[in-house]
């Protein structure tokens, strides 16, 4: 079942941005306004040129609406999510999540069949507001790797 807006964020565990840091997503945005943005691959064009670099360049304007917390995630192992993270320069301003077994990606109900180009089942690229845990609003691309409603400028207009 895909996860909708007012349901709660899974309790799966996940890597934070290092191999030695297993955390639960939930943990993350306990007590917090955030946004979780998922992408179908690190190093993807789009998620490379147009999703994740979106969230770095409009990170003031975004925790100017009172969000104290962003992250991304990918069915990716943490040492390539690391990697990648250090390519778009996203500093400590963006928390990058490993769901390499996709198990997080599952409890939400939004795997991508990307198995022909990238190998296995990834994530549809999505970005969501959390409050305390709580899905408050939730951007699915219809086509799971579009880059439309998931970028920043359109989350910015829902905080
Ligand atoms: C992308 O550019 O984001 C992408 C490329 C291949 C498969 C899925 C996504």
């Amino acid at each position: 079942m895909t996860i909708k807006e007012g349901d709660s964020l899974p309790d799966v565990e996940i890597f934070d941005g290092e191999p030695g840091k297993k955390i639960k997503v939930t943990e993350l945005f306990k007590g917090k306004k955030g946004i979780l943005i998922a992408v179908p691959g690190a190093f993807t064009p789009g998620c490379s040129q147009k999703h994740l670099p979106s969230y770095v360049k409009k990170y003031d304007d975004i925790t100017a609406k009172g969000v104290e917390v962003i992250a991304c995630i990918s069915v990716n192992d943490p040492f390539v999510m690391a990697s990648w993270g250090k390519d778009q320069n996203v500093g400590d301003k963006i928390h990058m999540l490993a769901d390499p077994e996709g198990k997080f990606t599952k409890a939400m109900g939004l795997e991508l069949a990307a198995n022909p180009v990238l190998g296995n089942a990834r994530s549809k690229r999505y970005s969501a507001i959390v409050d305390d845990g709580v899905i408050t609003k939730l951007n699915v691309e219809p086509d799971g790797t579009g880059t439309t409603c998931s970028l920043s400028d359109e989350i910015l207009k829902s905080l």
